[in-house]
């Protein structure tokens, strides 16, 4: 009687789940179905195109969960895959002023504020060309990240880069650039180092590299090794681009520097290389003149340069250069090219030389910051802390008050940060005056 009672129980629970369950079950069932028809390879819901974080892949997402299952590779990390973003055209895209941001223009025309410094400095763990602490090792913390990859990268096929010279504060490129006035004339100068304010090592997202095999320099022999040539073509993967290429240097405006490297994020670097853009290009800024008349000793002035910093040094050296000339003069004026003198000398003596922290020194004229006023305004510009377009150089056309003392006397001291070597005297036709 007891049992009859429980059997007809179950069968009434059982009855009532039957009317619940069953068309819960096709419905998950049709759910199922309809996600698994519209994203058959598993693929994230970006509505853009998108590619993974892994330098080795360049195919669609589905060919890499493939390449990954078919190959079984336990070293690609699936777990932190990132969807990046595919830049698709660039006929709309707006130019980017914003010194903070990892796409910034910066150029012969596009200044920063002379006070920028980046608030996330790091020294990345790569490679250098000198091993003590220096201002110059130093990069913003994202493109520190990715130079790391892009270092470990190359070691991977055996490709072993040195880091030579990345961060440059305002004043330390005004050093540079007087220094290389002094030592190579303006005009040989103005192809390779910027005026304080418009270069780019100033954003904290640039970075010379040159490797052992052709002694650190940064030089064209760098573009020929095999080094340069697998930077070339790697450098994009890590979101790197090779800034001033050698057919761009009538838009840039500087002579080929396959040596300097610009993170800009891995989407727009991929762009750039698959279209062979250059940076002024992708933006499609037109330089509102020809680079090759738009600085003059004369004009220094309105770069916020004190004439004085340019002329012959007072103190003739004392010393002959002890260091025999190379077979090939190197071309660039850039940076110190001795950094195989650098790497020789002990770490700890290193510090106390002149060799390192070099005092930095403000430009006396205070002409830069009268010269930049209008143009904050300029509809490019932004706000007043962003790049700003550059007013161009008074006096265009007229003589020079200032007579620089020919370069050919000045004889380089040896052994000097940021030495740079003398002009070369069989300029390549890559060259070009821009
Ligand atoms: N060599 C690049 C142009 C710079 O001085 O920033
Ligand atoms: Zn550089």
């Amino acid at each position: 009687m007891l049992n009859k009672k429980k059997k007809r129980m179950i069968k009434r629970n059982l009855k009532r789940a039957a009317i619940v369950g069953v068309p819960l079950v096709i419905l998950c069932a049709i759910t199922y179905a309809s996600i698994t028809s519209l994203f058959p390879s598993g693929e994230s819901t970006y509505a853009f195109e998108h590619y993974y974080d892994d330098p080795s892949y360049s195919g669609s997402t589905s060919e890499y969960n493939n390449i990954n299952k078919a190959t079984g590779d336990s070293k690609v990390d699936n777990s932190k895959e990132e969807a990046l973003e595919v830049i698709t055209g660039h006929d709309k895209v707006v130019l980017d002023t914003n010194p903070e941001s990892m796409t910034v223009l910066v150029n012969k025309e596009l200044r920063l504020p002379s006070d920028y410094i980046p608030g996330d400095l790091v020294v990345p763990d790569v490679n250098f060309s000198f091993s003590y602490y220096d201002e110059k090792k130093l990069m913003r913390q994202e493109a520190a990240d990715a130079l790391v990859k892009l270092f470990d990268g190359g070691k991977a096929q055996n490709i072993i880069l040195n880091g030579v010279s990345a961060y440059r504060s305002y004043e330390r490129q005004y050093d540079i650039f007087t220094d290389n006035v002094k030592k190579q004339g303006l005009e040989h100068t103005a192809k390779y180092s910027a005026t304080p304010g418009f270069s780019e090592h100033q954003t904290g997202l640039a970075i010379d590299v040159s490797a052992d095999s052709v002694n650190n320099r940064l030089d064209e022999t760098f573009g020929d090794s095999i080094e340069g040539k697998w930077l070339a073509e790697n450098a994009h993967l890590y979101g790197f681009i090779i800034r001033y290429p050698k057919d761009k240097t009538k838009i840039t405006g500087y002579s080929y520097e396959p040596w300097h490297i610009r993170y800009v994020g891995k989407p727009l670097a991929k762009y750039i290389y698959e279209n062979n853009l250059c940076l002024e290009e992708y933006y499609n800024f037109k330089p509102s003149t020809d680079y090759s008349d738009q600085i003059s000793y004369d004009k220094l002035v309105d770069y916020g340069i004190d004439l004085a910093d340019v002329m012959e040094p007072t103190k003739a050296p004392t010393k002959a250069p002890t260091k025999a000339p190379t077979d090939k003069p190197e071309k660039n004026t850039e940076e110190d090219k001795n950094t195989d003198e650098d790497k020789n000398t002990a770490d700890d003596t290193k510090d106390t030389t002149e060799d390192s922290v070099k005092p930095t020194k403000k430009p006396t004229g205070g002409k830069e910051d009268e010269d930049t006023t209008d143009e904050t305004k300029d509809a490019n510009t932004g706000d007043n802390g962003n790049v700003t377009p550059t007013k161009p150089p008074k006096g265009h056309g007229t003589t020079p008050t200032v007579t620089p003392v020919p370069t050919e006397t000045v004889t380089p001291t040896p052994n000097q940060d940021e030495e740079i070597t003398p002009p070369s005297t069989d300029e390549t036709t890559d060259e070009e005056t821009p």
